[in-house]
């Protein structure tokens, strides 16, 4: 398949209207998969309506057909034909935070919706993003759209047009181009169908926002504890791994050199994830900076760009710094505990 690339201009008036914009539509209404960029990170967009839509998305990332897709909406209006109730903290969080990187769990209505696009669960996430292309689009094509990240499945998700090109030229119909997204990290993924909402994913909005709005809301205990199941079925899959073990390092910067040159020394090529404020004190063979330690949200946008730059290096190992968990910092330090795969060494 030739996948087309739309070059957008994310500030033109009249988005809806752009030549790009209009193609890409058709293609989602001829149930066709494009990706378009979002707030968070780049979707994988379907019409959540048909079956052959969303069996392509799952076709195109490799993804476990038990993981559920986030339905995307341009209008509250939308919510309507497909959801049971919304709750009178949902509205809420709607009002505060949509359009904005927050997924809500709903309870979904009988035979709305494409049943692969919800894994067959009786609940469905939503989020309306807030990104002028996808919301241009989503106008403009008129349907809920079913878009997870836009990635291979196990792969960092992707925050540029190059990234999705990287994981799926060739698979998907085609990628609207409208640069670099914000946040870096995907939404944050709330439960609303329980009395206290529930945080399934620590993401864009973080707990101290949400409780603001709510008032007490609880985590998910599957995100402090490994041996919990998690309750949002994709959250239990290894994710974001670089190709070279990852390994977090609780320690001085001078513990870390150790480990550095001790494997150096085993004739190793070793990497070194850290920020700007560090990198000149590190002699690696790779030392990368992901963002700025005083702003931990440059963190989250350089992420994943990150873990994908070491997959072109010829690394054997790479060390990363740990980073505070406040804040962004919680969604930081899940996305990196995962691409680690919990291995933590502590000084
Ligand atoms: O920022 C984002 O949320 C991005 C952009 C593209 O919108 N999307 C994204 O989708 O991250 P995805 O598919 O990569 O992650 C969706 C997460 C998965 O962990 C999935 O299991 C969970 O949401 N999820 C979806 N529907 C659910 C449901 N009904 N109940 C519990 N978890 C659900
Ligand atoms: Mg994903």
């Amino acid at each position: 398949m030739n996948t087309k690339v739309w070059k957008v201009d994310n500030y033109v008036d009249k988005l809806e209207s752009n030549p790009q914009i209009v193609d890409a539509a058709r293609f989602l209404q001829d149930n066709e998969v494009v990706a378009m960029p979002t707030e968070t990170v780049y979707g994988l967009a379907g019409n959540a309506e048909s079956d052959a839509a969303v069996s392509k998305i799952y076709e195109a990332k490799g993804r476990p057909g038990d993981n559920p897709l986030i339905i995307h909406i341009a209008e509250k209006q939308q919510l309507e034909p497909f959801v049971l109730e919304v709750p009178e903290k949902a509205e809420a969080l709607m009002d505060a935070f949509w359009p904005g990187p927050l997924t809500i769990i709903f309870k979904k209505k009988q035979g709305a919706l494409s049943k692969t696009a919800t894994a067959g669960l009786d609940t469905v996430a939503v989020r309306m993003p807030n990104h002028p292309v996808a919301l241009a689009l989503l106008k403009r094509c008129g349907l809920p759209i079913a878009a997870p990240s836009a990635n291979s499945s196990g792969k960092p998700s992707p925050t540029t047009a190059k990234h999705v090109l990287d994981d799926l030229q060739g698979k998907i119909a085609g990628v609207l181009d409208g640069g670099a997204t914000g946040v870096g990290v995907e939404s944050t993924v709330i439960d609303c169908t329980e009395r206290i909402p529930v945080i399934l994913r620590p993401g864009g909005v973080t707990k101290e926002q949400l409780e603001a709005v709510v008032g007490e809301v609880w985590v998910d205990r599957a995100l402090t504890d490994e041996h919990e199941k998690p309750k949002a079925p994709g959250m239990k899959y290894t994710h974001y791994a670089p190709n070279a073990p990852l390994y977090l390092v609780s320690g001085t910067r001078s513990f870390i050199q150790r480990l550095v040159d001790e494997k150096q020394q085993a004739g190793l090529r070793v990497g070194i994830l850290t920020t700007e404020e560090h990198k000149e004190e590190f002699a690696a063979d790779f030392v990368l900076a992901c963002g700025k330690r005083a702003d931990l949200e440059t963190i989250a946008a350089a992420l994943y760009d990150t873990l994908r730059r070491f997959n072109q290096m010829e690394v054997d190992i790479i060390y990363s710094e740990m980073f505070p968990t406040e804040g962004v910092g919680h969604a930081i330090m899940n996305r990196l505990q995962k691409a680690a795969g919990n291995k933590i060494i502590t000084q």
